[in-house]
């Protein structure tokens, strides 16, 4: 067999479900991977990298980040930590709305030099793969500059990046009561011109008390299936709106967030196979307490993944590491089942499977060595883990910047 590259030495994690290989290698030919197994089945091969027994994994996939916006929180974080709740915050014009006024503001060349900083340091985590929202511009010329410049931070870095219209986050100042307005602009303007331009690789809703209703929800929803666009929800976040269900009406990717599932949205999602992506930053910095249901999602076998929900309001983390340590933490996943949330089952969420998540003969050759032996290792720091080698496609040029 000839490869360009083999990684050879490597504990290898390919998150199939198949156990560790102690000593394994990864051989990589043309950006995918030839094949995978125990030294004694290693290749010969002109170049070759020596994990010198460091664990090797796929290379992470944030399937949920805000990473498009302008301007800071940081006052709001002040706000709540003297006792403003977030929904208040929201209800008083600040919050999201706050974020929107300074994306609206920034030109699309101030947005990519802000969404490419924070996309290197996702990289420098090991994170390869990233899912971007748009949602902090809720007009039609502001929703497609955030999603164009999502698309520049993929061709910039060499990443791949998914986006995903969230046009219906928020209902904007201009649109005040008139929330039903606002989601006519969505249906007959945004959706249709983002999925024009391929700008947009699903549609995403934040289907709440204080963003929009379940019909709302279901008329976005409706646009994004006339546009042959797939679709992800904020769902059950703060209250139980039965979004989760209508999601999985709608074979929803992902429903996202879900600290307020019910049963009946537990089953629906385990019928239609959406996953279910729990966001342990935005639970620890809204000190949440109601846990999503953890024991009834792995029950009804829906897929769980993990992601930062990096956004400036409520998960201002960019420390994909740090979010699976908190899914242990907090939501007592397994070491083993947050790396699959951040491997396999996040390249789900995003339609990749074929093709991400796991190391596996095939698939592009995204990989992730990390300076540690297990699954409990990569896990058990709280911050300050970071992989010493991140290749793309097979591309050992993407060294982290530390
Ligand atoms: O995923 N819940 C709504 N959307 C974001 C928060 C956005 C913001 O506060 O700016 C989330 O938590
Ligand atoms: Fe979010």
């Amino acid at each position: 067999m000839r490869a360009d590259i083999v990684i050879r030495n490597a504990r290898v994690l390919a998150c199939t479900g198949a156990p560790l290989i102690e000593s394994g290698f990864v051989a990589v030919r043309d950006g995918r991977i030839a094949a995978v197994g125990p030294m004694a089945e290693a290749p010969a091969t002109e170049r070759n990298v020596d994990a010198e027994g460091r664990l090797l994994t796929p290379g992470l996939i944030d399937c949920h980040t805000h990473l498009v916006y302008a301007g800071s929180r940081a006052l709001e974080f002040e706000l709540r930590l003297s006792g403003a709740s977030y929904e208040e915050i929201a209800r008083a014009g600040g919050g999201i709305a706050s974020t929107v006024t300074a994306t609206r503001a920034a030109s699309e060349d101030e947005l990519l030099a802000a969404t490419l900083a924070r996309a290197r340091v996702l990289l420098a985590h090991g994170v390869t793969t990233v899912e971007i929202k748009s949602g902090y511009g809720l007009d039609l010329a502001s929703e497609l500059k955030c999603l164009r410049a999502a698309r520049r931070v993929g061709h910039e870095l060499g990443i791949d990046v998914r986006t995903t219209l969230l046009a219906a986050h928020a209902v904007p100042p201009e649109f005040k009561a008139r929330a039903d307005a606002y989601v006519d602009l969505i249906v007959n303007e945004i959706i249709p011109a983002a999925a024009r331009e391929k700008l947009a690789d699903a549609v995403d809703a934040f289907c709440e008390t204080i963003g929009f209703t379940p019909a709302q929800t279901r008329r976005v929803f409706d646009a994004a299936r006339t546009h042959g666009l797939p679709v992800k929800l904020h769902a059950e976040q703060f209250s139980n709106q039965r979004g989760a269900t209508l999601a999985a009406a709608f074979n929803a990717l992902s429903a996202d967030h879900l600290e307020y599932l019910d049963d009946e949205g537990v089953a629906a999602m385990a019928r239609a196979g959406t996953v279910a992506v729990l966001l342990p930053g935005a639970f620890y910095c809204l000190r949440e307490t109601t846990l999503p249901p953890i024991d009834k999602l792995r029950a009804a076998r829906v897929p769980i993944a993990i992601a930062t929900d990096h956004n400036p309001g409520t998960s201002p983390t960019l420390d994909a590491p740090l979010m699976m340590n908190m899914a242990c933490t907090l939501f007592r996943l397994t070491p083993a089942e947050a790396l699959e949330g951040f491997t396999r089952h996040a390249a789900r969420a995003l339609g990749l499977s074929m093709t991400h998540g796991t190391i596996e003969a095939g698939k592009q050759a995204d990989l992730a060595l990390w300076p540690c032996d297990s699954f409990a290792a990569l896990c058990y720091p709280v911050g300050a883990v970071r992989p010493t080698q991140v290749f793309k496609r097979g591309s050992v040029g993407l060294a982290p910047a530390h």
